[in-house]
C-alpha cells in the first residue's frame, strides 16, 4: 500500500485514476492519494465538495477488483462501513456519538453529515479499475461547511470527536484494505451495513433514474446492496438499484 501525499490538487480522484493508469504494473493496489486541499473536490450528482486547506481529510484509494462486474456497486456499502469503524476508534469528548450510513454513500454523526464517498470506475475489457474517493470534514466550523437541504453537514470536531488528518488517512486506508480484501473472498456486506443503516423503518423519498420519485418506509437493503423501500399503501415493495434520498 503505497501512499501519495499533496499540498493541492483538483481532485484527488483524477490523481488516483491517472496514476492507476499510467503505472499500472508498478503500483500496488490498495495505493493511495491524499491532498491537504482541493480545488475542485466533486461529490456524488455533479455537486462539489468543499476541500478548503487543513480542515478535512480528502483522499481517493485505487482498487483493481477481480470480481464480475455485478458485485462493483456494493464497494461504496464497503467503504461506508469501513469508514464508520475507523470513525469508531477516534476519542469522542462527551457522550458516545451515533456514527451511522444513509444509502448509498453518506456516513453521518448525530443525524448531519460528517463524511462522503463517491467510487469512480474506468473498465478495460473484463478489468477494472475503481477509485475510492472519500471526503471526511475534521475541524471545519459551522460557517466552512456547506449548507444542506435535506440534512445539515457537521464536522467530527463539532462533534467532539478530534483526529489528525494524517493518522486519520492511515487508519482510513488500513481498515478500508481489510475491509475490501475481506469482500473479495466474502463477496458479502450486507449484514454489517445493517449494524450502521440509519435509514431502516423511516419514511422516505428517493428520486432514481428508472422508476421516477419512491416514497415509502427504508426496508433496509438486499443481499447485494440494493435499497429496499416500501409502500404501505400498496404494499409493493420497491428495490432502488440507483437513486438518490431526497427526503425523510
Ligand atoms: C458525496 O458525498 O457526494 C461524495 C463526496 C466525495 C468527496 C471526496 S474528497 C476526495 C475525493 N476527491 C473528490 O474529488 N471527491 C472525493
Amino acid at each position: 500500500m503505497k501512499a501519495f501525499h499533496f499540498k493541492s490538487l483538483p481532485s484527488t480522484n483524477d490523481k488516483a485514476m491517472e496514476l492507476a493508469q499510467q503505472s499500472a504494473s508498478e503500483l500496488p493496489e490498495f495505493s493511495y492519494v491524499v491532498a491537504e486541499e482541493q480545488t475542485n473536490g466533486r461529490g456524488r450528482n455533479g455537486n462539489s465538495w468543499s476541500s478548503a486547506p487543513a480542515v478535512g481529510l480528502y483522499m481517493s484509494m485505487i482498487l483493481r477488483p477481480t470480481l464480475p462486474l455485478e458485485y462493483i456497486p456494493q464497494l461504496t456499502l464497503v467503504a461506508g462501513v469501513a469508514i464508520c469503524e475507523a470513525l469508531q476508534t477516534l476519542p469522542q469528548k462527551g457522550g458516545a456519538a451515533k456514527i451511522g450510513l444513509k444509502w448509498p454513500n453518506d456516513i453521518l454523526i448525530n443525524e448531519r453529515k460528517v463524511a462522503g464517498i463517491l467510487c469512480e470506475a474506468s473498465l478495460q475489457g473484463d478489468s477494472a479499475t475503481i477509485i475510492v474517493g472519500i471526503g471526511i470534514n475534521i475541524s471545519a466550523t459551522r460557517e466552512q461547511l456547506p449548507s444542506r437541504v435535506i440534512y445539515p453537514a457537521t464536522s467530527l470536531m463539532l462533534e467532539g470527536i478530534e483526529a489528525d488528518p494524517a493518522t486519520l488517512a492511515e487508519q482510513v486506508a488500513e481498515v478500508l484494505r481489510q475491509r475490501i480484501q475481506q469482500f473479495y473472498k466474502s463477496r458479502e456486506i450486507a449484514s454489517d451495513w445493517k449494524q450502521y443503516d440509519l435509514l431502516n423503518g423511516t419514511s422516505i423519498k428517493v428520486q432514481t433514474p428508472d422508476i421516477g420519485l419512491v416514497e415509502g418506509i427504508a426496508s433496509g437493503i438486499t443481499p447485494t446492496g440494493e435499497l429496499l423501500v416500501l409502500d404501505p399503501a400498496t404494499n409493493i415493495c420497491h428495490t432502488i438499484t440507483a437513486g438518490s434520498i431526497v427526503r425523510e
